[in-house]
């Protein structure tokens, strides 16, 4: 018998988990042979260059191998926000990658009976997160034509059990960016917002806009997984004002007590040297561009879809003839030995789309692709 990712059946588990399972993402990326060209990927295909490895080396020599601040060390804390208008001593806190400060945000504020705003299609967490807290996640919904946000939209969904909103820019799984008008007007609704900046360095045509400072309650978190290739160094960081701050840092420090010591110092060595740091950002937007055109090409060509253009991060979000994603996705994993995933793992208006990751090499794209095109015309689907 399948051994069941569901914890409900498992005696002792706490209610907070009921029904909670891993994700979609994570079963698809299971499927995955020797032989599987894997499109599904959520990190860069980008490896450290010479100076990153000192940089590394570095941390590893001489960096402390003790707890550091809860927040992290004042050091990285004052490079973060450097000329941002934030204060490091109060209003910084680095933690174990975006996913831990997103976990102590929600632990923070969000209560049974609340309400969280997430994105529909948006990164399945925020939904998981508000579940755990024992909320309920209300979704907000961006138009499928061109997957624009209508404020509007979003503002009508504000009650007053509203807790959070959560606004990711460039998103994943669209690859869309919210323009500077909207999320300020999102930032001056009423409830806290939690903008996921993590894909902000990775954009294509102009640098999105970010909320920071866009008003007091605003929490913006961002990291070095995705701009420098470091998934596995878990460096993340809240920024936020003082008031809304302090709550978080007590959360993190009975999640984590404090980022990896070496993974700071790392991100200190980077952030200290802002003209290799932007050198290898462009480095990496110029990798993602190539990539982006190789997929969009092949997506116009292979399964004739033409989807606006991402602006940022490095996925496509790609309608298919298919009624069942997940099925779609599992059957392609097994018959033509590519992975990508199914858009309902990222809400209900994903359904009838495929989330393809274009970090992944030119010929790994095109192959992916040309394979799920070849699939689809022997199914006749
Ligand atoms: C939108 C979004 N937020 C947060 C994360 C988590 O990133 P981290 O590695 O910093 O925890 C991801 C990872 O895929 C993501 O896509």
């Amino acid at each position: 018998m399948q051994p069941s990712n569901s914890v409900t059946q498992q005696p002792g588990v706490a209610h907070r988990l009921a029904g909670i399972e891993i994700s979609l993402i994570r079963q698809i990326n299971a499927l995955a042979t020797p032989l599987t060209v894997n499109l599904g990927i959520g990190e860069p295909n980008v490896e450290p260059d010479e100076t990153l490895r000192e940089f590394a080396e570095r941390a590893a020599a001489t960096g402390s191998w003790h707890y550091t601040a809860n927040a992290g060390t004042l050091a990285l804390r004052k490079l973060i926000v450097e000329e941002s208008g934030f204060d490091p001593k109060t209003e910084v806190c680095v933690t174990a990658g975006t996913e831990e400060a997103l976990f102590s945000i929600f632990q923070a504020f969000v209560d049974p009976g609340d309400e969280v705003l997430v994105p529909n299609p948006g990164f399945l967490a925020y939904a998981t997160l508000s579940r755990i807290a024992g909320a309920k996640p209300v979704p907000y919904d961006f138009d499928p034509s061109d997957w624009r946000l209508d404020a509007d939209a979003l503002l009508r969904r504000i009650t007053t059990k509203t807790k959070l909103i959560v606004v990711n820019s460039p998103s994943n799984p669209l690859g869309s960016v919210i323009g500077r008008e909207t999320l300020e007007r999102i930032a001056n609704a009423g409830p806290l917002v939690v903008s996921d900046e993590i894909y902000r360095e990775i954009w294509y045509e102009e640098p999105p806009p970010s909320m920071l400072g866009m008003s007091d309650r605003v929490i913006v978190v961002g990291g070095m997984s995705k701009s420098h290739a470091m998934t596995g160094l878990r460096l993340g960081w809240v920024i936020a004002r003082e008031a809304v701050m302090r709550p978080i840092v007590t959360a993190h420090q009975y999640v984590a007590t404090c980022a990896s010591a070496f993974s700071q110092s790392l991100a200190e060595s980077i952030l200290s040297d802002p003209a290799w740091n932007r050198s290898w950002l462009e480095g990496v937007r110029g990798q993602f561009r190539a990539q982006r055109e190789a997929a969009l090409f092949a997506i116009e060509r292979e399964l004739e879809a033409a989807i606006p253009p991402p602006a940022g991060a490095f996925y496509a979000f790609v309608p298919v003839p298919a009624c069942d994603t997940v099925t779609f996705a599992k059957t392609l994993a097994t018959d033509a030995a590519v992975l990508v995933i199914p858009g309902v793992a990222f809400g209900s208006l994903g359904e009838g789309f495929v989330r393809i990751s274009y970090a992944a090499s030119l010929e790994e794209i095109t192959s992916g692709i040309e394979r799920i095109g070849r699939w689809l015309r022997a199914a006749r689907l």
